[in-house]
């Protein structure tokens, strides 16, 4: 409360109105958002490390340092909640706006990229071409079967899980008949190895 009264009185200072100095000590559990003019130079500068994730996996990171005020909190992307860590995890590849509010209301924000790392490993490689020979003609763009399209092969990555127990598991898919254990293996040697586009 003490602060709020401070800051608020850093703004008058700072030739605000009567009236912007009654609202600004309006009191609620939020902090409010000041207006940009009265926040000015107030958060100096926001320094983002991303971390890139594989390809289909959501383990991408942003790392966030923030200069020039105090008591920050983070939000990624307009529709999230502040937090009070510095640091997004299980993020997937693709664009974030990341958002600071310090102590005092005073928000900013930046564009930060999560990129794309590593390259397809051969044991995927083995499981997409396997997909493909034996489950895409159920598993595709215009029929996806039980929900599973594989065309996509982010696709093949999420479902894993189901894969191993339809195809390997229980034996119960391709459903017109299981598949020898060589390619079973196939499956399971991805799986026990990360199950990731890098395997
Ligand atoms: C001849 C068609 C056909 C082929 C080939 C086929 N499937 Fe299916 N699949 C289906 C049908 C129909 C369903 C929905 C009914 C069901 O779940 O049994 C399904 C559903 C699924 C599901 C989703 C249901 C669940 O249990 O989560 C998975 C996963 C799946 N299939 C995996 C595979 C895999 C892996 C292969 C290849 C190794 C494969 N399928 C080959 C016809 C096929």
């Amino acid at each position: 409360m003490n602060k709020r009264i401070t800051n608020c009185l850093n703004i008058f200072t700072f030739s605000f109105t009567v009236i912007a100095f009654a609202a600004c000590s309006k009191s609620d559990s939020s902090t409010p958002i000041l207006p940009p003019d009265a926040c000015a130079g107030k958060i100096i500068s926001i320094t983002t490390t991303p971390e890139a994730a594989k390809h289909c996996s959501s383990d991408g990171s942003i790392d966030i340092a923030v200069t020039g005020s105090t008591n920050f909190t983070y939000k990624l992307n307009s529709g999230g909640t502040y937090q009070a860590a510095s640091k997004f995890t299980d993020l997937a590849e693709g664009a974030y706006t990341v958002f600071v509010k310090d102590g005092a209301g005073c928000e900013k924000s930046v564009a930060v990229t999560v990129g794309s790392g590593g390259t397809i490993g051969p044991l995927f490689t083995a499981v997409k071409d396997l997909v493909t020979t034996r489950c895409k003609s159920c598993h595709n763009n215009a029929l996806a079967n039980g929900g599973m399209n594989f065309e996509i092969e982010c696709n093949i990555i999420k479902s894993k899980a189901r894969i191993k127990v339809r195809a390997v598991d229980e034996g119960t898919m391709p459903q017109t008949g299981a598949l020898p254990q060589s390619e079973k293996d196939v499956i399971s040697t991805w799986i026990t190895a990360g199950g990731t586009f890098t395997n």
